[in-house]
């Protein structure tokens, strides 16, 4: 392998010292900094997803507040756990855990979410505060992608990216966030997906790649200009193994790439702790200046 590996672990675990820092901080005034999950039926997947950002808001001194709902829980009983968490004080940020029971309307349970509580960053008012160029917190993903770059001194500004996948939770807001003004950003941003039929030529013009589509090897070697960086941020299960969408052999043409297991993943993880300490210091500001 010649690329140089993008390790998330590493750049993770400095981040969560820092949001340590900034807890105990807060800590020191008197708040508890407080993360809430919300978390309905028994997907498996889903559960531990939650058990994992309680077990990383532990390390960093988050206190954790998790409702669990039946899988047939009524609309109305979800709503009324989400305004008990929008005005409970000691939960600072929230989310809902995705994708819920299809009985239930996902689209109002995220619209019912306090924006200022949203710690996805993936709230309608929290996306449009993206599309201003408006401070707020940023979705998770990209922004720890755009970081995990930052880490290894990837040049961003100015350069061609080309993400595959306009997802709402990634390809559609790193779209956003690298194209828009701002040191270490200000890049020069094309989208495709799995429906454009000369997906390998837009690839090809990448000095950096990000494969956010959710199909296993979807970017491979040939498709990639040597010396560019490569972010596999899509992944799907074969089984109980858990695949990226960047080939493996593409390491042999990269400058950079993220590990198969220990890139994109412990950098969202981080960003969301990120998130909950800046939501509770905006709290913090408010109340003390309120
Ligand atoms: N389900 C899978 N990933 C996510 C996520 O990042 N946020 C939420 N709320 N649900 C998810």
């Amino acid at each position: 392998m010649t690329a140089r590996l993008l390790d998330g672990e590493v750049v993770a675990a400095r981040i969560r010292s820092q949001v340590a820092q900034g807890v105990s901080g807060l800590a020191a005034h008197g708040v508890t900094v407080g993360l809430g999950t919300i978390l309905v039926g028994d997907d498996v997947p889903s559960a531990r997803y939650v058990e994992m950002k309680h077990r990383d808001s532990a390390e960093v001194g988050i206190a954790s507040i998790h409702e669990h709902l039946p899988a047939d829980v009524s609309q109305g009983e979800l709503d009324s756990v989400i305004a008990r968490f929008n005005s409970d004080p000691d939960v600072h940020a929230y989310l809902v855990q995705l994708p819920l029971p299809p009985a239930l309307d996902e689209s109002a349970a995220l619209l019912a979410v306090d924006p200022t509580k949203d710690v996805d960053g993936l709230h309608p008012v929290n996306l449009g505060r993206l599309v201003m160029g408006w401070p707020g917190p940023l979705p998770c993903t990209p922004a720890g992608i755009v970081e995990l770059l930052h880490a290894y001194d990837v040049p961003v500004e100015g350069r061609h990216v080309v993400i595959v996948g306009r997802g709402i939770t990634i390809g559609r807001p790193l779209a956003l966030l690298m194209a828009s003004k701002g040191p270490g950003l200000n890049a020069a941003v094309t989208v495709v997906h799995t429906g454009v039929p000369d997906l390998a030529e837009h690839v090809r013009r990448a000095d950096i790649v990000v494969a956010a589509a959710g199909r296993a090897g979807l970017v491979t070697a040939q498709m990639v200009k040597p010396g560019a960086a490569v972010v596999g941020a899509g992944t799907s299960w074969s089984g109980r193994k858990l695949l990226s969408d960047v080939d493996e052999e593409v390491a042999e043409v990269a400058g950079w790439i993220t590990p198969r297991l220990g890139g994109v993943g412990p950098m969202t993880r981080a960003q969301l702790l990120r998130n909950a300490l800046q939501a509770a210091e905006r709290c913090y500001a408010a109340d003390r200046a309120g």
